[in-house]
């Protein structure tokens, strides 16, 4: 059974690591790293950064999405894995790609994401906020991001422990619509409530693997 140890990233720590650009490239260098929702956005950006630092990337995104043409334009640390994060299947097969391209898997970032931005109660129409596009939102955004984290632990625990004694990091997208409700964002607020929750319970999961939260002010 691999070793177990919890982290907790301090203000300070994050700091320190946001405060010089070759900080970034000596920590994700060499690293392979699995990215949901990686064709677009905050997921592409996470993407480009990584490749351009000298790691290796997988797209995770749907079929549909631009993954294919941003993986051939990255070139050969990066790879796309056509898939829905609420699909087993699918995840399992992305997390192969990362081992099978790429030789292992040291970060799983989950930036793929929707929302639906509808009042409760819609009183000038007299209609309720959809009941399914709201479970629609929960399974993508909240059980996507359990599907994720789950599988892609696992591949995590077959790497040696760094320096740091880490054998791997995840990163789940939260927002500050989490903390602070807004108008028609209720579809937003309490994913990301949730994820925030997955995240500090998934602290517990004692893999050396560290689990951090990203709060973007949106
Ligand atoms: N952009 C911001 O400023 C911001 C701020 C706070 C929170 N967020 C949250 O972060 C997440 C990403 O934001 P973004 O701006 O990058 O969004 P985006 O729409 O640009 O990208 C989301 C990506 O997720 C993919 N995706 C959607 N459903 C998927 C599924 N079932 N399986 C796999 N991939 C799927 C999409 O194809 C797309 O490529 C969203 O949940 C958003 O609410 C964004």
């Amino acid at each position: 059974m691999a070793n177990i140890r919890c982290v907790k990233v301090s203000k300070k720590a994050i700091n320190v690591h946001k405060a010089g650009r070759m900080g970034l490239q000596n920590t994700t260098h060499g690293m392979v790293g699995l990215v949901t929702g990686g064709a677009s956005g905050l997921g592409r950006a996470t993407v480009e950064r990584l490749v351009k630092n000298g790691a290796s990337a997988v797209i995770l995104d749907l079929p549909s999405s631009d993954g294919p043409a941003l993986a051939a334009s990255l070139g050969d640390h990066c790879a796309f894995a056509p898939a829905d994060v609420t699909s087993e299947a699918d995840v399992r097969a992305a997390v192969s790609l990362a081992r099978e391209r790429f030789g292992k898997l040291d970060l799983a970032v989950n930036c793929a994401g929707i929302a639906v931005a509808v009042k409760t109660y819609n009183f000038k129409k007299d209609v309720p906020h959809s009941l399914e596009d709201f479970q629609r939102v929960i399974n993508v955004n909240i059980a996507g991001t359990f599907n994720v984290i789950r599988l892609a632990v696992g591949e995590m625990s077959k790497n040696e422990p760094d320096a740091d004694g880490h054998r791997g990091c995840i990163v789940n997208t939260a927002s500050v619509a989490a903390f602070d409700g807004q108008v028609r964002k209720h579809d937003v607020t309490t994913p990301r409530k949730l994820s925030c929750s997955i995240t500090a319970f998934s602290r517990w999961v004692k893999q050396h693997i560290r689990l951090l939260k990203g709060a973007s002010l949106e």
